[in-house]
């Protein structure tokens, strides 16, 4: 009994031990099981298709896009499901299903959205849609000598929250790519996906070029001169690009952004071939960059560039059709890109409209331009000088007049590519091409690759 009374006694002295060891751990246990629980809702919730993250970039020259790239990058690294996707691809539908987008966009014009995402603007944000269920965060990239600085991302910030949707955090402004601002997304980003091991961003390093070649187009033309250059790389080995593309050429000694300039060749050319125009200010000085180009540099200088795709501005997709090309000044680089790459695939069906101030000083490349007339590159060629009559006359008044033949060549298939100055002509261009076409056929036609513009 003795043993009994001793063994109830022990194991009741356990029995109350261990109670007490419960009491004391349930609350421990408690949390880890919310825990436990938490983490696996979140890891489902990770793993579900529907909470992917979706990345919208809307962007002219791949600066927002090659941000949405790293962003996306970013949030893999952090094991998050990811959708990178061109704003005009999102649908209404995509928007109300999402639960967390980021926005990554870019602005043109006068405070307006890139070309690609004019379709998302016409189609969504011109109406209300519902999104109480959006989480969004937007960076928006832009340039503080505009007036309507960083425009087209506040303009789409303000629609969110009009339609109910909620922000992450406040808008990320870039000011001419500026290092800060990229590094508060970053930082925002990495605090979202709770990492700290986000890998740093660095834009593409400039390249050493040399300057091999330059010849001044236009001697003697009241207009402001143009020169022809080529570039050759100090490394001799020719990187790859395609017609459409553009270079960035850095301020020599000078912290200023780098400057775009449209490539007027192709890879089998050698050489990366520019048409620059000597840019003058109003007190009489040069251009930053077209200055020391154009008159400071010797043949010989080193040149930092770097390569850009610009993706909006190529042929992918269009090769098989005819093109019509519509350019004015030093717009005829891009547009001499395309005529090359057409001359290689042996594509004929070309059509170009190109505007200048007169025909004895700026009829820029004329005896490329007579050749590939002759051996059939160039079926149809107009070009029209604004100051070789009394009236002025310009690109856009010359496609008026021939409505019916872009119709037909329309309707035929082709493509329109519109390369040069933003004020006057693109914008006259624009008019002319709706009022031939409707104004819902050409925005068709810019949703579906086949109207694309580098124009600046
Ligand atoms: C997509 C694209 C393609 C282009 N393609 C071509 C091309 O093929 N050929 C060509 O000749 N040009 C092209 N340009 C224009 C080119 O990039 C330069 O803008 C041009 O050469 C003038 O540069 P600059 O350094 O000589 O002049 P800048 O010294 O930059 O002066 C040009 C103007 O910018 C203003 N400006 C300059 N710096 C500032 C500042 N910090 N703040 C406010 N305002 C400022 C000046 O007041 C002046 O009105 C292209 C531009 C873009 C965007
Ligand atoms: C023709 C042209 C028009 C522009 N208009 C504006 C503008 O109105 N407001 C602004 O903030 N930035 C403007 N910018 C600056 C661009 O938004 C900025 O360079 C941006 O980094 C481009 O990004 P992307 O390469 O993704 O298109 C303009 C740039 C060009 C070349």
């Amino acid at each position: 009994m003795i043993w009994t009374n001793d063994t109830t006694r022990l194991l009741m002295v356990a029995g109350s031990s261990v109670a007490y060891a419960l009491v004391c751990l349930a609350p421990y246990l408690r949390t880890r099981r919310k825990r436990l629980v938490a983490a696996r809702a979140k890891a489902e919730a990770a793993a579900t298709p529907d909470t992917v993250w979706i990345i919208a970039y809307a962007s002219q020259t791949g600066n927002a896009e090659e941000l949405a790239q790293q962003t996306a990058a970013t949030l893999k690294l952090a094991g998050i499901p990811t959708r990178l996707a061109e704003l005009s691809e999102l649908s209404a539908v995509d928007l109300q299903q999402a639960e967390r987008v980021l926005f990554l966009v870019s602005t043109y014009g006068e405070g307006d959205a890139p070309d690609g995402a004019a379709a998302f603007v016409g189609r969504l944000m011109t109406g209300s849609l519902a999104l109480p269920q959006l989480h969004y965060a937007v960076l928006a990239l832009g340039d503080s000598a505009y007036t309507q600085f960083c425009g087209f991302g506040r303009a789409l910030d303000q629609w969110l929250q009009a339609q109910g949707a909620q922000s992450l955090f406040p808008r990320v402004e870039v000011n001419r790519s500026s290092d800060a601002a990229i590094a508060q997304w970053r930082q925002q980003l990495s605090h979202l996906a709770g990492t700290s091991d986000a890998p740093d961003w660095s834009a593409p390093a400039f390249d050493e070029w040399r300057l091999s070649e330059r010849v001044q187009l236009n001697p003697g033309s009241p207009a402001a001169p143009v020169y022809h250059l080529e570039l050759e790389p100090v490394g001799g080995v020719l990187p790859e690009w395609r017609s459409g593309d553009l270079v960035q050429i850095a301020a020599p000694a000078d912290p200023a952004r780098p400057r775009e300039y449209s490539i007027a060749s192709i890879p089998t050319d050698g050489r990366v071939h520019l048409l620059v125009r000597l840019h003058t200010h109003e007190d009489g000085s040069h251009g930053v960059v077209s200055g020391w180009l154009t008159q400071s540099a010797g043949l010989g200088q080193t040149v930092r560039l770097r390569l850009r795709q610009h993706k909006r501005f190529r042929l992918d997709g269009n090769e098989q059709r005819p093109l019509i090309l519509i350019g004015n000044g030093s717009g005829i680089a891009g547009l001499r890109g395309h005529l090359k790459a057409r001359a290689l695939a042996g594509q004929g069906r070309n059509w170009l409209l190109f505007g200048e101030r007169n025909a004895a000083y700026d009829y820029h490349y004329r005896a490329e331009l007579d050749c590939w007339q002759r051996d059939g590159v160039l079926e149809k060629l107009d070009m029209v000088f604004s100051r070789d009559q009394a009236e002025r006359r310009y690109v856009q008044d010359r496609l008026a007049e021939q409505a019916d033949g872009l119709r037909e060549w329309v309707a035929q298939g082709a493509a329109i590519y519109i390369c040069g100055s933003l004020e006057g002509m693109a914008a006259g261009v624009d008019a002319a091409l709706a009022a031939a076409l409707g104004r819902a056929s050409l925005d068709d036609l810019a949703a579906s690759g086949r109207y694309r513009r580098d124009v600046y």
